[in-house]
């Protein structure tokens, strides 16, 4: 990072924290009684108000890299990893799809993705401005470990799309359905045997993806989609009633909209409902024509997204599609990540094919339980 910038932000965190700190502060003392301060421990607040507080005001490039993937020659070299480090990770650099092979067939078990029993096609999240394919790719491991346990094999592909400013919506979507058509085409993969996961504005890319292709391309097996970015207007019910509870900001999603559709762009043209009507002038596709036979949603209770994106189950449920939404008590957006964070080493250093106590990695865990939901089409 330059070091210009460097001073800036820590200069921007050396004089936002006191203020995290004064206002968190008066917020609890002023609300003694409140469900806030019932709901969340002080510690969890302090957490979520620095992070909430900190993404707000950093400027996006340093979120950005904040939020870069973890290393990941520390997972490969990792004594659970490192026996499987050649079969993990493998990068794709092809004209129409980009991204990297998190596991073909589970850790320990290669196979050539077509022949496994199913393929996680991932989308990472980070408001079109950052993120990194790689950065789930513990968590999506481990998953595949859970999924190996009980009978099904499974390679996982984290798609890796390219960030605004780089390129603004909806190339994103091009690029998504390049990827898809990937799949199917180059490396054989049945679409019954594809699964879809996105997590955040990754899902919402997802869901563009099923709305780009022409008629022609088949749905995949099913979709799993967390605490989906499905209205970029960021203006709903709990925006306001979340506001102290989630991690996310509106200031900072704000600022990802604006990024992502560009200085020409209208956030009309990231508006799904908008996309809906836009493909086929006339005959407006709907939910029903869009989804996978049965699509799991998940989302916390405390995330500022939750009213948005229990309309969106609502409106495909009212046509006719199959969707099963999951609401975690008093989590905030992306909380899977987030609790898994402190269990990252541990996990790793577990021997390879060992069991992994119950408890560890229970973001990932619960992934895990969705992709079932998927995988068993709702049973
Ligand atoms: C707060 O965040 C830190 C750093 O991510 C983490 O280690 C800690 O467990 C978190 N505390 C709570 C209560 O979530
Ligand atoms: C998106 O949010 C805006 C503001 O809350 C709302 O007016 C609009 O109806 C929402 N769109 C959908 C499709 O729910």
């Amino acid at each position: 990072m330059p070091v210009r910038a460097t001073i800036v932000s820590l200069g921007m965190v050396t004089a936002a924290v006191p203020v995290i700190l004064v206002s968190l502060l008066a917020r609890r003392t002023r609300g003694l009684a409140s469900d806030e301060v019932a709901e969340i421990s002080f510690k969890e607040d302090l957490n979520r108000s620095l992070a909430r507080g900190l993404l707000s005001i950093l400027p996006l490039e340093t979120i950005r890299r904040f939020f870069k993937a973890r290393p990941v020659k520390s997972i490969m070299m990792s004594r659970r990893f490192k026996p499987f480090m050649d079969q993990l990770f493998i990068r794709v650099n092809s004209e129409t799809c980009n991204g990297y092979w998190i596991c073909k067939g589970p850790p320990g078990k290669p196979l050539v993705p077509k022949e496994s029993d199913v393929v996680l096609l991932w989308f990472h999240g980070g408001g079109y401005c950052f993120g990194d394919p790689l950065r789930p790719a513990v968590n999506l491991l481990r998953v595949a470990e859970i999924a190996a346990a009980r009978g099904i094999s499974m390679s996982i592909f984290s798609v890796e799309y390219t960030l605004a400013p780089a390129a603004t919506f909806p190339s994103q979507q091009r690029e998504a359905v390049a990827a898809y058509q990937y799949f199917l085409k180059d490396e054989g993969i049945p679409a019954d045997k594809i699964i879809m996961g996105g997590e955040s504005a990754g899902a919402h890319l997802l869901l563009s993806c099923l709305m780009g292709p022409p008629d022609s391309l088949p749905r995949p097996k099913g979709a799993l989609l967390l605490y989906p970015w499905v209205n970029l207007t960021n203006h709903s019910p709990t925006f306001e009633s979340n506001q102290h509870k989630d991690v996310l900001s509106k200031r900072l999603l704000d600022r990802c909209v604006e990024r992502a559709i560009g200085e020409r762009g209208r956030v009309d043209a990231l508006n799904l409902e908008n996309l809906l009507k836009q493909w086929k002038p006339g005959t407006e596709k709907t939910w029903k024509g869009i989804l996978p036979a049965y699509t799991w949603v998940h989302v916390g209770s405390h995330d500022v997204f939750l009213h948005d994106v229990t309309t969106f189950v609502e409106n495909a449920r009212k046509d006719g599609a199959r969707v099963d939404l999951d609401i975690a008590d008093k989590r905030p957006h992306a909380w899977n990540f987030a609790v898994d964070r402190d269990w990252v080493d541990l996990y790793c250093g577990l021997r390879p094919r060992t069991l992994v106590p119950v408890g560890m990695m229970p973001g990932s865990a619960a992934i895990a339980e969705g992709f079932f939901r998927v995988f068993h089409q709702g049973m």
